[in-house]
């Protein structure tokens, strides 16, 4: 009959590619040079994670590891630190087949920045890879060093070739060159523009990935999966049922051994500027049309571009720096006292600011944004709370212990997710109380989540530059964060709060001058 032929629709769901997922992507042959080699990030970090991608498989055959650094280590030494690091920190088993098969491709570079010889050895040693390890004209450059340093790197990466291929391969394709660089992206907009622009002097920004190591996180990646794959939660994902989110990246540990890096640096840079803007961009972005790079960046650019600090700061932020206290059964020093710190210093190590997304979606929703060190414990979660219901046609005695729903990704430790609402408690009366609805990783998968920096440094061989903030989030980033680190550098100090607590009596007072309060997580 007319009009009677079948029409079936193509549903395409957006999370899934055209590859078969469980068939892993494998990098291609290439390189990573690590400069900062003997840094902590690479010791505990990069080192480990290398190793656990050879141990799944997941480096090509022709894969090699070049150390550059100052000390005077032959390729023997430095495969032997490489082996320590693996040994110590690596998450999968050791297995010898993979370690020797990996410490063949592993090479040390003795030198230091300004030296133009060890570049010119460094260019030697990687053509020599690519003929007897066969990485293919494509290297990684990855820069665990402090940003004041850069420029001199990024200029002998120029000068010695090394920035751009100069041959193709017989196929006539390029091979390719990519940089890593870690934070601090600059300590402001200004200083962030001008970064940029250096780096981008010499690596495109294509081939330039900025490490945010919480995007490289199984639960902060699920956030995407949770609102988009699912039908659920999106239709209450807005102003009309959300009261507000809280974005809580508690640590417990002080900051010993850090001075040289975070004093005059403190929370808000360290945390607020780039791991938590970036969740609060995965919680409050759009759909994207699909997971391809470009529109993931493109629906992060537009949520942080609407975003701004609630006004006046001198009611809307805290900040705080912890004091003596108590922490897990340990006397512990305050900040003022810990080795290498300005015993005047007024860096914060606590800070909490409020924020709001100008958008129809979230008008009037604010975003509270905190992060502390020596705080009660270490948990990093995003809650989002919703409205109490309109009405409760109940006895007000029976429901006095009913807070407001939430729904609570719980980034790390204890990985998954929380809802929690009122349930009538068993009895004649009708009681209600708040109940906890959990999914955890650990229970419901048998499989355990790999390290951040796997996923990462996996991406960046890939070439697959999804989990990377672009230039336009780190400056846009830097715009919501600027007024408020002007007018704390400007005037006042932190506030104390003990070690072991959970921050200033001001970030208390920060919300309950609105009628909400901080979760006790
Ligand atoms: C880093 C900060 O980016 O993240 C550190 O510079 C912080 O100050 C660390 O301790 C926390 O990372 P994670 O993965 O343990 O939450």
């Amino acid at each position: 009959m007319a009009g009677s032929a079948k029409t079936s629709t193509v549903w395409k769901n957006p999370l899934r590619d055209e590859r078969d997922k469980r068939v892993p992507r494998i990098a291609g042959p290439c390189s990573m040079v690590i400069f900062g080699v003997t840094g902590d990030l690479s010791r505990k970090k990069l080192m480990p994670a290398i190793y656990d991608l050879a141990n799944r498989g997941l480096l090509p055959p022709g894969f090699a590891l070049v150390g550059f650094a100052r000390r005077d280590y032959a390729d023997e030494d430095f495969a032997a630190v490489v082996l320590d690091a693996v040994k110590a920190h690596a998450r999968t088993p050791f297995r010898q087949e993979v370690w020797d098969h990996l410490a063949e491709g592993i090479r040390f570079v003795q030198g230091t920045f300004d030296d133009d010889a060890a570049f010119a050895k460094l260019a030697d040693t990687l053509g020599r890879l690519d003929k007897e390890r066969g990485t293919g004209g494509n290297h990684a450059f990855y820069l665990s060093i402090p940003p004041n340093m850069f420029p001199v790197v990024l200029d002998q990466l120029s000068e010695h070739k090394l920035a751009q291929p100069t041959t193709t391969d017989i196929a006539g394709r390029k091979p390719w060159r990519r940089v890593v660089i870690e934070k601090p992206f600059g300590h402001d907009l200004d200083s962030a523009v001008e970064l940029n622009a250096l780096v981008n002097r010499v690596f495109p920004e294509e081939t330039v990935f900025r490490i945010d190591h919480y995007l490289g996180k199984e639960t902060v990646q699920n956030i995407l999966a949770l609102r988009f794959a699912n039908q659920l939660f999106d239709p209450i994902w807005n102003a009309n049922y959300v009261d507000h989110v809280q974005i809580t990246m508690a640590e417990d540990i002080g900051l010993g051994g850090r001075a040289g890096y975070y004093d005059g640096i403190g929370a808000a840079r360290d945390v607020i500027q780039n791991h938590l803007l970036q969740l609060l961009a995965l919680t409050a972005m759009e759909e994207p049309i699909s997971f391809e790079p470009k529109q993931l960046q493109t629906e992060k650019i537009k949520v942080l571009s609407a975003t701004k600090l609630v006004e006046p700061l001198e009611e809307t932020t805290a900040r705080g720096q912890y004091s003596e206290g108590w922490q897990g059964g340990e006397h512990v020093v305050g900040l003022l006292d810990e080795e290498g710190f300005d015993p005047q210093s007024k860096t914060e190590t606590y800070a909490a600011i409020t924020l709001e997304v100008d958008t129809r979606r979230w008008a009037g929703v604010p975003f509270y944004l905190r992060t502390g060190k020596r705080l009660g414990r270490r948990v990093t979660e995003i809650a989002v709370v919703f409205k109490r219901a309109p009405h409760l046609p109940f006895d007000q005695t029976m429901t006095e212990e009913l807070g407001q729903n939430a729904l609570v990704i719980r980034v790390q430790p204890d990985e998954g997710i929380t809802m929690r609402f009122g349930s009538k408690v068993p009895g004649s009366g009708m009681e209600v109380r708040d109940v906890n609805m959990d999914f955890s990783y650990g229970e419901a998968f048998t499989e355990s989540s790999p390290e951040a920096y796997e996923r990462l440094i996996l991406d960046v061989l890939l070439g697959v530059p999804s989990l990377f903030p672009v230039n336009a989030e780190v400056e846009l980033s830097w715009r919501i964060l600027d007024p408020v680190l002007e007018r704390w550098a400007a005037d006042g100090t932190p506030d104390p709060y003990p070690a072991g607590t959970w921050g200033p009596a001001s970030a208390d007072e920060m919300l309950e001058r609105t009628g909400r309060e901080w979760r006790r997580p």
